[in-house]
């Protein structure tokens, strides 16, 4: 058992004997030229999933974001996104720099706007003034907002406000599977309002590397250009696709008892009196609010030395992430020490 019981982030955690087997078995070619077996595996296995015509591997979720985006928008185009986003708040400005588009910032509720503020915010195309609205991107589960899980209907309801002005749709999924899982629905309930879907394997499911962006074969096909513009085009990534097709057989169920962990330790924080306030807790992310003057920092480091981590995530917010590699001895020993601060 290891001695830290690190709840940073689901990105922490380390490849088990078995998907580490599966990646020394796997076979592999060069995927520049297509020729990676493993890799046309997931990617067949993952469109198939999700009901689309074709994968792209991508090294990060990132890098599937900013292509799922780019494909849609380009210079002077405008993407409406929640103020929460990643795709706003932490891939670098990416859409600025990556798309040339401006960016259209929704408040919702914990990450989650309603189609009636889409529709609110679509910019005229027949005003030469205004930026083209072109994507609206969601995020499912919502990071920053507690890895809360959208309501299905809205998505919907987005959905046909956006097909009445020709707008895309993208998906940042880096934990979709969590939503999945916590919610009871299938990928494809996604898979068929989204144009562009970007998953992560490399999050609450436990591989090394590695996000797929699905879409059409005309959408992915222009994909394929951008990732090798971005530098993203790999060779022998079968080894890593390897690890991404094990944790889609392995570890996609078991997210559930991350989820029951991530309600246990919220209850035993809101019983204490340094906590002011826990967002929901729908999936496997608990983001407390500290009480008084407390500090982020400052209990960061009396968990410090106690061997447990966590994130601040503002000054007086705190994140836990419960993940495949927290024990249930672990998990245990972290009750305790909550218990004990
Ligand atoms: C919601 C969300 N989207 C995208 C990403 C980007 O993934 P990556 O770190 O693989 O670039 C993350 C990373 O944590 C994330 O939380």
């Amino acid at each position: 058992m290891s001695e830290v019981i690190d709840l940073r982030s689901d990105t922490v955690t380390q490849p088990t004997p078995a998907m580490l087997q599966a990646m020394l078995q796997a076979r592999v070619g060069d995927d520049v030229y297509g020729e990676d077996e493993t890799v046309n595996e997931l990617q067949e296995q993952g469109a198939r999933l999700f009901g689309k015509e074709a994968a792209l591997f991508c090294p990060t979720g990132t890098m599937s974001n900013q292509i799922g985006i780019k494909v849609h928008a380009q210079p002077g185009d405008e993407v409406i996104c929640d103020e929460l986003a990643h795709v706003y708040l932490f891939e670098g400005g990416g859409i600025a720099a990556n798309s040339g588009a401006s960016v259209r910032l929704l408040h919702g509720r914990n990450g989650r706007f309603t189609a009636d503020q889409v529709r609110e915010n679509i910019n005229r195309r027949d005003d030469s003034h205004l930026p083209w609205t072109r994507v609206v991107a969601i995020e499912n589960t919502v990071n920053k907002g507690g890895g809360c899980c959208w309501d299905l209907r809205e998505i919907e309801r987005i959905r046909r406000v956006c097909d009445e002005h020709s707008i895309a749709m993208h998906l940042d999924g880096a934990r979709l599977f969590n939503a999945l899982v916590a919610k009871g629905e299938s990928a494809g309930d996604h898979g068929r309002l989204f144009d562009t879907i970007s998953v992560c394997l490399s999050k609450g499911l436990g591989a090394p590397a590695g996000s797929l962006l699905l879409g059409s074969k005309q959408l992915i096909a222009k994909a394929h250009r951008h990732r090798k513009l971005m530098g993203g085009g790999m060779r022998q990534s079968g080894y890593l696709a390897a690890a991404g097709l094990f944790a889609l057989r392995n570890n996609v169920d078991r997210l559930k008892e991350d989820h029951a962990k991530a309600k246990v330790l919220a209850a035993e924080l809101r019983a204490r009196p340094f906590v002011a306030d826990i967002l929901p807790v729908e999936t496997n992310i608990v983001i407390i609010r500290l009480a008084d003057d407390l500090t982020a920092e400052s209990l960061l480091d009396r968990l410090r030395c106690q061997q447990v981590r966590a994130s601040s995530s503002g000054r007086q917010q705190i994140r836990f992430v419960v993940h495949l590699d927290i024990s249930d001895d672990q998990f245990e020993s972290l009750v305790r020490t909550v218990r004990s601060v």
